[in-house]
C-alpha cells in the first residue's frame, strides 16, 4: 500500500466529462497519472502524467491501461444524453460490456489494489419512477430489477460482475451510481449531451426574446450533480473502503422546466419554452435517496443547482461564442475560474 501522494493511478474515459475534471483532481492531490481512452478531450490537454489512445474494448488495451497501477478508475464508457442511449441499445451495451468485462479482469490479473467502477441511477426499476413526484431511489431498491433499456442493463450487470470479482476473486471494489452529472468541459452539441448542457446551449444560441425547444412537457422531474461535487465524491469513495453500490447524486429535485428557468435566468434573457411531446424524456420522475451516502462517507454534494447552472452556462456560452454562435446578453461572471 502507497500513501496518497505516490500512488499510481489509471482513469478510463479520461478524455471524456467526468474523468478529464477527475484527472485535474488527482494531479492536484499529488497522484501519478495516466489516462486511458479513445479521444483526447474536447476542449483543452488532458493533465495527465501519461495519457494512451486505446480502444478499451480490446483486452490488450485493458492490461495496458492498468499496467503497474495501484488504483483504477473505470469511467469509460460509450454513453450520451437521453437521445442517444434509447436509440443505440445494440452498439452501447456489446461496447460497454467489452470494457468493463476486460477492465475487471485485466485489473485482477495485474493485482491492483482498488478498483472503482462508474454505475448510473439509470440500474433503478422504472416501476419505481412513473410518478414526476417519485421517492428518492435507495442503494437496495435496484433489485428485483428493470432497469433502462440496454445502457441500464449493462451497468447493472457490471456492477454485478464487479461484485463477484469481489467475493470470488477478493478485488477490492467500489460502485458508484452517479445521478445525472453536469459542469463545465461537458459535451454540449453533437447528440451525446445530456439535459443541462444541451440547455445551455440553446439558451446561448437563442435571440433575446425568443424561444427554445424543451424535449417531453419539462414536468419530468430530476436531481442534478455539479461535476466538482461528484469528483470530490468519487476520491472520498476509493479511499473509504465502502465495497457495495453508493449513490452520488443531490437530493434537490426540479422538474426539467424549473431546470430550464435557471438557465434563462443565468442568461439575463427573456425567452419562452417550446415543449416537443415528440422526443425521448426518460422516466417520470428520479431523485438521489442520500442516506447512506451521508452514512458511509460523512459528506454529500454542496453546490445548489442554480450556482452550478450559472457557471456551466458562462463556459458554454463562451466556448459557443468563440465560434461566433452566442448571442448577447454576455453572462456576467463570464471571469470567473472554474476551479
Ligand atoms: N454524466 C453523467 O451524468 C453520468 C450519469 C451516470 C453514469 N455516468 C457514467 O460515468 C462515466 C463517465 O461519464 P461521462 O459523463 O464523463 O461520459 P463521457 O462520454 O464524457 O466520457 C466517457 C469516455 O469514455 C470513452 N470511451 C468510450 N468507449 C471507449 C473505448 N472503447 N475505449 C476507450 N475509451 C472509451 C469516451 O471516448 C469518453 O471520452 C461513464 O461510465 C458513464 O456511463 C455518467
Amino acid at each position: 500500500m502507497t500513501s496518497n501522494n505516490n500512488r499510481r493511478v489509471v482513469v478510463t474515459g479520461a478524455g471524456g466529462f467526468i474523468g478529464h475534471h477527475l484527472v485535474k483532481s488527482l494531479k492536484l492531490l499529488g497522484y501519478w497519472v495516466r489516462g486511458a481512452d479513445i479521444k483526447v478531450p474536447d476542449f483543452e490537454p488532458s493533465d495527465a502524467d501519461e495519457f494512451l489512445l486505446i480502444d478499451l474494448r480490446h483486452f490488450e488495451g485493458c492490461s495496458r491501461a492498468v499496467e503497474g497501477v495501484d488504483d483504477v478508475y473505470n469511467l469509460a464508457a460509450d454513453m450520451g444524453g437521453i437521445g442517444y442511449i434509447t436509440a443505440n441499445h445494440a452498439f452501447l451495451t456489446r461496447n460497454n460490456s467489452l470494457i468493463n468485462n476486460h477492465m475487471l479482469e485485466a485489473s485482477r490479473l495485474a493485482g491492483v489494489d482498488r478498483y472503482l467502477y462508474t454505475s448510473s441511477a439509470c440500474v433503478y426499476p422504472s416501476f419505481l419512477q412513473n410518478d414526476a413526484d417519485v421517492t428518492p431511489l435507495r442503494e437496495g431498491q435496484a433489485i428485483p430489477a428493470d432497469p433502462e433499456k440496454g445502457y441500464g442493463w449493462e451497468k447493472l450487470f457490471a456492477e454485478q460482475l464487479t461484485s463477484y470479482y469481489h467475493e470470488e476473486c477478493g478485488l477490492d471494489v467500489r460502485i458508484v451510481r452517479f445521478h445525472n452529472i453536469y459542469g463545465p468541459w461537458g459535451t454540449f452539441e453533437g447528440g451525446k449531451e445530456k439535459a443541462p448542457a444541451a440547455i445551455c446551449r440553446k439558451v446561448s444560441e437563442a435571440v433575446n426574446g425568443g424561444s427554445i425547444e424543451v424535449w417531453g412537457d419539462g414536468e419530468q422531474t430530476r436531481s442534478f450533480c455539479h461535476v466538482d461535487d461528484c469528483v470530490d465524491g468519487l476520491i472520498r469513495l476509493m479511499d473509504s473502503g465502502y465495497t457495495h453500490p453508493l449513490n452520488l447524486g443531490t437530493e434537490e429535485i426540479v422538474t426539467v422546466n424549473q431546470l430550464v428557468e435557471s438557465v434563462i435566468k443565468s442568461s439575463g434573457k427573456d425567452l419562452s419554452m417550446v415543449h416537443d411531446l415528440t422526443k425521448p424524456q426518460g422516466v417520470r420522475g428520479r431523485n438521489s435517496d442520500n442516506q447512506l451516502l451521508v452514512e458511509v462517507l460523512g459528506w454529500e454534494p454542496k453546490t445548489r443547482l442554480y450556482d452550478g447552472i450559472s457557471s456551466t452556462y458562462e463556459w458554454i456560452w463562451n466556448e459557443l461564442s468563440k465560434q461566433g454562435r452566442a448571442k448577447g446578453p454576455k453572462p456576467l461572471r463570464i471571469e470567473t475560474p472554474y476551479r
